[in-house]
C-alpha cells in the first residue's frame, strides 16, 4: 500500500529553536530571550541568540527541504516578531519575513503549515502573568487575527497552540520552562483554561474570515497504559489520561471539560476561574475545529504511587510524571520497564504506543481528522569519515511511519506526517547536542548544513509514497 494522495509528508521547525536574529530587524524580546538566559536553566548554558540562523538562511534550508521532496514545511511564527510587545505595533519587517518564507515554500510546492505559538510569548505579556492573565487571551485573538490577514491568503492550514501540557505543566508545575514557576497547580490549571480559550476565539475568528484554510490545536500525545493488570495500575492508567489526554482534547472537540477532572479540582480548589459565558464559547467553538495535531514521541508506562511526591529537578526528562517520577498529584508514578527500548534521553521507543493511542482517540473522538505534527528522535548523530549516517533516526522514523500506515488501514482519519525536525536546532533545554533532523547543522564550522543519511532516505520515502514500508 502507499501512502494515500492527499496524506502530507512533511518536517516540522519552531521560532525559536531555528531562528536566531533575536533581536534584529525590530522583534520583541520573548520569554524565551529572558529565561533561557537565567544561569542553570538550560544546557551549558545555551540559548536561541543565534539557534540555526534560518532567519538568514531560510532560502537555503527550504532549498534543502525541495531537494528532499518534502511536501509541507510546519514552522511557527514568532508572536514578538509580529507584534513585539504583544499587543501594540506591528512590526512590518516581520510581515516581511514570514511573507518571505511562506512566498519560499510557494516557489516550490511546498505546503506551509504554521503555527501561531511555539511557546515564545512576548516578555512584555509574561511579566504580567502569561497565560494565567485573561489579557494574554485578548492579545493572542489580535496577533492570530494579524496572522490570518497578512498570511490566510497563502497559509490554509493553521495551528494555534503547540502542546499546552508542556509549557503550561513545565512553566507552572515544575519550573523547567519560563515562567519558571513551581508547584502552583491552580495557575496550572488557569493557564491551560485560557488557552483553550484563546483557541476557541481564535478558530470562530477565523471561520468569520472565510479563507477557506483550515485549523486545529496540537497536543503532546503520551498515552498512558498500565504496566499490568493489575486493578490499582489500571486505573493509575485512566487517571493518567483523564489529566493529560482528555482534559486538553475535550474541551477543543466535544466543547467541555472532563467531569472526572472537574469534579476533582472542585474538591481540590484548583478550579480554573471561568465564567459560565467562556463554557459557553467552548461548547459552540467545538465543532469548528478542523482537526487534531499530535506531537508523539512515547507513551506513559503507568503504575500506582504509593510514595510522597517529592520536588523534581527541573529538566524535562526528570519532570512529574515523566519515567521514573510522581504525577504531581501523587496518583500514578510513569516508570521505565526491562522488556522496552529508550533513546539516550530516557524516552521509549515505542511505535505500538502510538497506534494504540490512536485507537483509544479514535473511541473517545470518532472520525476526527488527525495529523502526527512531530514525531523523532533526538540522538548524538554518529559522523563516519565526514558523514553523518543516522541510522537509528531512519529506524525509528520507519517504524513510526509503519505504525501510521496501519491505522489508515484501520480507518484512523490520519491524513499527515510531520518528522521532527526538518533541521537540526536548538532542543530548548538540551542545547544543541540532542539532534533531530535530516540536515545537519556544524556548529565549529560556521553552521554549515549538511545531509545526513535520513536525508535520502526519508526522499525516497516520499517519492515511492512509503510503498515499501
Ligand atoms: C516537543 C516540542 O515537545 O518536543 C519541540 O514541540 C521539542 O519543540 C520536541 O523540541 C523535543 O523535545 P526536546 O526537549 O527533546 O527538544
Amino acid at each position: 500500500m502507499r501512502f494515500p494522495k492527499d496524506f502530507l509528508f512533511g518536517a516540522a521547525s519552531a521560532a525559536y529553536q531555528v531562528e536566531g536574529a533575536w533581536n534584529e530587524d525590530g522583534k520583541g524580546v520573548s520569554n524565551w530571550d529572558v529565561f533561557s538566559k537565567i544561569p542553570g536553566k538550560t544546557f551549558n548554558g545555551t540559548n536561541g541568540d543565534v539557534a540555526v540562523d534560518h532567519y538568514h538562511r531560510y532560502k537555503e534550508d527550504i532549498k534543502l527541504m525541495a531537494e528532499m521532496g518534502l511536501e509541507s514545511y510546519r514552522f511557527s511564527i514568532s508572536w514578538p516578531r509580529i507584534i513585539p510587545n504583544g499587543d501594540g505595533e506591528v512590526n512590518p519587517k516581520g510581515i516581511e519575513f514570514y511573507n518571505n518564507v511562506i512566498n519560499e515554500c510557494l516557489k516550490y510546492g511546498i505546503v506551509p503549515f504554521v503555527t501561531l505559538y511555539h511557546w515564545d510569548l512576548p516578555q512584555v505579556l509574561e511579566e504580567n502573568g502569561g497565560w494565567t492573565n485573561k489579557k494574554t487571551i485578548d492579545a493572542f485573538e489580535r496577533y492570530a487575527q494579524v496572522c490570518f490577514e497578512s498570511f490566510g491568503d497563502r497559509v490554509k492550514h493553521w495551528i494555534t497552540f503547540n502542546e499546552a501540557v508542556v509549557f503550561c505543566s513545565l512553566g507552572y508545575l515544575t519550573g523547567a520552562h519560563p515562567p519558571g514557576i513551581v508547584n502552583d497547580v491552580k495557575k496550572y490549571f488557569q493557564a491551560t483554561h485560557n488557552v483553550f480559550l484563546a483557541h476557541a476565539k481564535v478558530v470562530n475568528n477565523y471561520k468569520k474570515l472565510k479563507q477557506y484554510g483550515e485549523i486545529g490545536i496540537t497536543h503532546v500525545f503520551a498515552p498512558a497504559f498500565s504496566v499490568d493488570n493489575e486493578p490499582d495500575n489500571i486505573f493509575a492508567a485512566k487517571h493518567a489520561n483523564e489529566y493529560n489526554t482528555n482534559w486538553y482534547y475535550d474541551p477543543v472537540l466535544k466543547g467541555e471539560y472532563p467531569s472526572y477532572v472537574v469534579n476533582q479540582l472542585k474538591e481540590k480548589g484548583w478550579l480554573p476561574d471561568w465564567t459560565e459565558e467562556e463554557l459557553e464559547i467552548l461548547k459552540n467553538s467545538a465543532d469548528k475545529n478542523d482537526f487534531i495535531g499530535l506531537n508523539y514521541y512515547q507513551p506513559g508506562r503507568v503504575m500506582k504511587n504509593y510514595e510522597p511526591v517529592v520536588e523534581c529537578e527541573h529538566t524535562r526528562e526528570k519532570s512529574t510524571g515523566a519515567p521514573g517520577n510522581a504525577s504531581f498529584d501523587g496518583v500514578y508514578k510513569t516508570v521505565m520497564m526491562e522488556d522496552k527500548k529508550y533513546t539516550k534521553w530516557g524516552w521509549e521507543i515505542s511505535p505500538e504506543g502510538l497506534l494504540d493511542g490512536l485507537r483509544m482517540l479514535k473511541e473517545r473522538y470518532g472520525d476526527v481528522k488527525i495529523y502526527i505534527t512531530e514525531n523523532g528522535l533526538g540522538d548524538e548523530d554518529p559522523i563516519i569519515e565526514g558523514e553523518i549516517v543516522d541510522i537509528p533516526r531512519i529506524k525509528y522514523i520507519e517504524e513510526h511511519l509503519k505504525a501510521c500506515k496501519e491505522a489508515i488501514k484501520i480507518g484512523i482519519n490520519l491524513k499527515g506526517y510531520y518528522a521532527w525536525s526538518v533541521i537540526d536546532l536548538l532542543s530548548w533545554l538540551n542545547g544543541y547536542k540532542k539532534q533531530y533532523g535530516f540536515i545537519y547543522v556544524d556548529h565549529n564550522d560556521n553552521l554549515n548544513r549538511k545531509k545526513k543519511l535520513s536525508f535520502h532516505w526519508y526522499k525516497h520515502i516520499i517519492e515511492t509514497r512509503g510503498e515499501e514500508l
